[in-house]
């Protein structure tokens, strides 16, 4: 009985070892460990057995059982491997994992979209210090000492004449003082206040100011300019309005909004339910800041602009809290 069983054993491994397609395999298992195989049958027969050879025919009839189901397994996943698979956990047909490449953050994006576009319109770019004097951040901008509008440009102060410059205006004065006109500039960078923090204000935050000093220029250049500008940015049908404003260093001034793109003028929290969001200031350089540059205001005439850089972009992605470019959570990061 013991040596039938053997036979039968090696038979079997060597008809699922070597099947060569599905059906064989499944032939071998019907034949070898079906119902009515050789094997079950023997299985069945034991209790006819006498004791002594019922536990020795026993344990061999288990061991062959386990020992074929093994190479029917195997067999098994040798011929799936064969057939590319169906059943295989791997799909080839998977586009690939794509590895994660940085960017340029939103606020750099949106500077060199300015640049470009008044680059366009004849505008090259200048730069200042960061640490600027009381003269050229203030003083030479028609901002004395006791100026009510120096409340608004509360800083970081170094010493008592250095400062973190609070806007991008001093620059106008660096430009002026080392050029003769006509001067044609735009002067991106970051400025300081210092604010307590909320949705809409920083203590860091980005500008861009404009300057165009020449023989004869008009307040109507400015506005053609302007609008000019913010057709390109958002679209030429882009509702554009120019307000009365003040500034110390203009005169006239002026301040300019768009049309809320969040909510397309209907009124919403961004607008504090206006309809238009002020986008820069502006105006016709003031005499008296021609005058602490050294340029004869009877000769030149000019204007100039300063925006906020963060805010452009708010605008352009309806970001609403300013907050979120500078907390460096890809999120948000990515997202813009
Ligand atoms: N410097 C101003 C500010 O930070 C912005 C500004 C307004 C700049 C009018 C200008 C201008 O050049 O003409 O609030």
């Amino acid at each position: 009985m013991i040596e039938r069983l053997k036979e039968l054993r090696g038979e079997a491994v060597a008809a699922f070892d070597g099947a060569a397609s599905p059906q064989e395999l499944e032939e071998a298992r019907v034949r070898y460990l079906g119902r009515k195989s050789e094997l079950n049958q023997a299985s069945r027969g034991l209790k006819d057995l006498p004791e002594d050879e019922r536990r020795a025919v026993g344990r061999a009839v288990n061991e062959i059982k386990n020992e074929l189901a093994a190479h029917l397994t195997a067999a098994t996943d040798r011929l799936e491997a064969a057939a590319g698979g169906a059943a295989s956990s791997v799909d080839l047909t998977l586009p690939g994992r794509r590895p994660w490449v940085g960017g340029k953050h939103p606020i750099t994006r949106t500077l060199e979209r300015l640049e470009s576009i008044f680059a366009g319109l004849g505008f090259e770019v200048a730069t200042g210090p960061h640490i600027e004097d009381d003269f050229h951040n203030f003083e030479a901008l028609n901002i004395p000492p006791d100026h009510p509008a120096r409340d608004m440009h509360d800083t970081f102060y170094i010493d008592g004449d250095r400062l973190l410059r609070t806007h991008t205006s001093p620059v106008q004065i660096r430009t002026m003082k080392s050029r003769k006109p006509p001067v044609r500039i735009i002067a991106p960078g970051r400025v300081y206040r210092n604010e307590t923090p909320d949705a809409s204000h920083g203590s860091e935050f980005y500008q861009l100011e404009g300057l165009y000093v020449d023989r004869g220029v008009r307040f109507g250049e400015l506005m053609g300019v302007l609008t000019k500008f913010l057709g390109e940015l958002y679209g030429e049908a882009i509702a554009v309005r120019f307000r009365p404003g003040f500034f110390p260093f203009t005169e006239p001034s002026t301040e300019v909004d768009i049309e809320c793109r969040i909510c397309h003028g209907r009124g919403c929290p961004v607008c504090k339910n206006t309809g238009w969001v002020e986008l820069l200031g502006a105006g016709m350089v003031d005499p008296r800041v021609f005058e602490a540059v050294g340029y004869d205001p009877d000769v030149y005439t000019g204007y100039a602009f300063g925006l906020g850089v963060d805010r452009i972009h708010m605008m352009m992605c309806g970001v609403n809290d300013i907050r979120l470019y500078h907390e460096n959570d890809l999120r948000f990061l990515r997202q813009v």
